[in-house]
């Protein structure tokens, strides 16, 4: 019989962006880095990706694809995307703030993009939908990158310094704030792996942002705090779920250990006692061996490659439970550009996050990743997260079908089970 998941009272509906994946027009690190790096991506493209990703997606194999240049033109066109966020049924909205913009040049606020952002925030008001402001999503003004980006020791000052001028001038009209975004995606592809800008494969610069991060995180929650008393504040943290990858091995059980470790709790608790909530970005399941690395089986993928498991969701709920702190699932998402697999893809999140709530979890909200489709760092725009299309070539917006079901699901605060149940066959597929 059909039955309706009901959330709690209040909870939040919605879905995220970050002003570099989407804005166009950014002078930071990042469009630096793609200028000198663009070629390589493209070539490199052609080996990297299995055979049905290159043919569904030949643009990969092109240097375009790898230059963030007009993104979505969000920035442009934001009031329009609200209107199409507002009539998703969305009360929320997570966006961030570019920082390279606020501050182009070491200590010179740009008081125009300061009203740029506070017109971004007055519209998200005036369609009631409540602005979750993040402000750092990776990217640097090019002066702090030049002093050492994120392993500067200056960095938590400088940070600070622009966390409190951005609570003096939004302060009124934000509740919500995320200073950093995903510390563990940088620590991990910017200086252990070597993969984004600055291509760093060294653990003791990995180390040190692990504490740069922190304490810039730590001075402003404090810097928020004394401007905004009442603020909520906390940081973006990606999880994983890590699973031992023969549950009768004491060296895998020991993996996942390490794993959980440095990637779930470490940050988490270097910053302890400055967070107001938790903030959860899932994408990932990783089976660990001791000895292999991770060994996943990846049966049912998005675009990417990636594995579609949102059960994981659930385990890590119940174990942040016990950071006594509420909850908010700011990114959760997939790239799916026929739009095959993603209402299966949040019934089911949704229904494990449902699930989680009953057994006492304090989960408040949920936004989906994305709002719109974006550019994907390294990846550039082949891969598509949107609840709404993006064309590139006319910058048309199309809200894709699962938009409209997730849509119903915000409209209601519920979750019929039959969606739940037509949605889990496709994910089976
Ligand atoms: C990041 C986003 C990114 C998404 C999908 C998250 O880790 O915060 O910027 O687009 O994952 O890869």
């Amino acid at each position: 019989m059909e039955k309706e998941l009901k959330f709690p009272e209040g909870f939040l509906w919605g879905a995220s962006t970050s002003a570099h994946q989407v804005e166009g027009g950014t002078k930071n690190q990042w469009t630096e880095w793609e200028k000198k790096n663009a070629e390589r991506l493209a070539k490199e493209a052609g080996s990297y990706w299995q055979s049905w990703q290159r043919s569904k997606f030949p643009e990969m194999m092109k240097n375009e694809n790898y230059i963030s240049g007009r993104a979505a033109d969000h920035y442009n066109r934001y009031e329009e995307d609200f209107d199409i966020a507002k009539s998703l049924n969305h009360n929320a909205h997570r966006f961030s703030i570019e920082w390279s913009r606020i501050e182009p040049e070491n200590g010179k606020f740009d008081e125009k993009e300061i009203e740029h952002y506070r017109g971004v925030i007055t519209a998200l008001r005036e369609r009631g939908m409540e602005p979750f402001v993040c402000l750092w999503h990776w990217t640097n003004p090019l002066w702090l990158e030049e002093k050492g980006g994120c392993e500067s020791s200056e960095f938590p000052k400088y940070f600070a310094r622009y966390a409190k001028l951005m609570a003096e001038k939004f302060g009124d009209s934000v509740n919500f704030w995320l200073t950093i975004n995903e510390p563990m995606s940088v620590i991990s592809n910017c200086y252990l792996q070597g993969i984004w800008p600055p291509q760093k494969k060294n653990s003791s610069s990995a180390l040190r942002v692990y504490g740069t991060l922190s304490e810039a995180h730590k001075k402003a929650y404090k810097e928020i705090h004394a401007v905004s008393e009442n603020a909520k504040v906390g940081f973006a943290h990606i999880v994983s779920y890590f699973e031992a990858y023969n549950k009768d091995s004491y060296l895998d059980n020991l993996a996942v250990k390490i794993a959980e470790y440095f990637g779930n709790k470490k940050f988490l608790n270097m910053t302890k006692g400055h967070n107001d909530f938790l903030a959860l970005q899932y994408y990932f399941h990783n089976r660990v061996s001791f000895f292999g690395g991770v060994k996943n089986e990846n049966e049912s993928v998005t675009d990417l490659g990636w594995e579609i498991y949102q059960e994981g969701m659930y385990h890590l709920l119940k174990w942040m439970k016990g950071y006594g702190l509420p909850i908010y699932i700011t990114e959760n998402g997939l790239a799916d550009a026929d739009d095959k697999k993603r209402t299966a893809f949040i019934a089911d999140g949704l229904k494990w996050i449902h699930k989680a709530i009953e057994e006492g979890v304090p989960v408040r909200g949920y936004f989906y990743w994305s709002l719109l489709d974006n550019f994907e760092w390294d990846k550039g725009f082949w891969p598509r997260f949107g609840l709404v299309e993006i064309d590139y070539v006319t910058m048309g917006r199309k809200v894709r079908k699962s938009a409209l079901e997730y849509a119903e699901i915000c409209r209601k605060n519920g979750l019929e089970t039959d969606i739940e149940k037509k949605s889990q066959k496709t994910l089976d597929r």
